[in-house]
């Protein structure tokens, strides 16, 4: 508190001093050198925009589980810079949080790391496609994934109903969350399921489908705690940022002072 007062009787004492004609007087500062009229900078080029998929997916579906499981695999980056960087671009098939919640909990508990890798690949071809080039696409099949050549799906267009074709699953794409070149992301209602991983047909969660909060798996991450956690992380930025703003503050009021000093002695 006093060293409240105390700051503010700084500033008050300092501006009546340099506000003071004679202060003005004594201190007149010299006339500023003529700058040259610079003329004003172009705006810098907007940078191409580029979707940020994570975003994407945390708003939509919901789609928390493939999220979830974009990040721990790593394979967010690789999508990610697929979209930014190259002409191709890139078709992402996201199952929603129902579909992996339809599969039986323990589906992926016994998956190396390199399969659950894979899977996720397979959600994705290293190209872009709208809707509309799907029927052309439907007559290459099997069309190779993210996964690699081996990884394959078939993809069927009947009158505008599109179904992915796994070996263990054939959704129909649901919905088109996103279809603007370089990125699509379509909405699929299953798992994409491939031979390779999967030798035989993965169980069905028994059912009724228990309520969606019993449904994380020991292996599925949990959205929640994730969440949470970023959201933590951001407290702490905000924290550290308001820290350092009161530091500046401080500092400032020092300054102020010491300044003052030199203009008393
Ligand atoms: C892709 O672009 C977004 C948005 O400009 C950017 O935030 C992100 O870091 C880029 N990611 C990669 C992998 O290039
Ligand atoms: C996972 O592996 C364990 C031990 O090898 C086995 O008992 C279990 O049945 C496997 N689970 C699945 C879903 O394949
Ligand atoms: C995909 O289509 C090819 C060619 O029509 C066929 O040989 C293959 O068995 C199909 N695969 C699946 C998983 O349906």
């Amino acid at each position: 508190m006093m060293e409240f007062k105390a700051s503010i009787f700084t500033v008050a004492v300092l501006t009546i001093v340099l506000s003071s004609p004679a202060f003005a007087q004594k201190h007149k500062s010299p006339p500023a050198p003529a700058t040259p009229i610079l003329p004003p900078s172009p705006a810098p080029a907007p940078g191409p925009h580029h979707v940020d998929l994570a975003d994407l997916l945390s708003v939509a579906g919901p789609f928390h589980t493939f999220l979830e499981y974009l990040q721990k695999t790593d394979v967010l980056g690789t999508f990610q810079n697929q979209a930014n960087s190259t002409k191709e671009g890139i078709t992402i098939f996201v199952p929603k949080d129902s579909a992996f919640a339809a599969l039986k909990e323990t589906t992926f508990a016994n998956l190396t790391k390199d399969q659950l890798k894979s899977l996720i690949l397979y959600h994705a071809l290293p190209k872009f496609y709208s809707l509309a080039e799907f029927n052309k696409l439907s007559s290459q099949n099997p069309v190779p994934t993210f996964a690699g050549s081996q990884y394959t799906l078939n993809l069927t267009d009947n009158m505008g109903s599109i179904h992915v074709k796994s070996m263990w699953s054939n959704p129909k794409i649901s919905s088109s969350v996103l279809s603007t070149y370089p990125v699509a992301v379509y909405e699929v209602d299953k798992v994409l399921l491939p031979m390779q991983i999967f030798k035989s047909e993965p169980p069905l969660a028994p059912a009724p489908a228990p309520a969606p909060d019993a449904k994380e798996s020991d292996v599925a991450p949990s959205p929640r705690s994730t969440k949470s956690a970023s959201a933590k992380a951001k407290d702490e930025e905000k924290n550290s940022s308001y820290q350092a703003g009161v530091g500046i503050v401080n500092y400032l009021i020092i300054a102020v002072s010491s300044g003052l000093m030199m203009l008393l002695w």
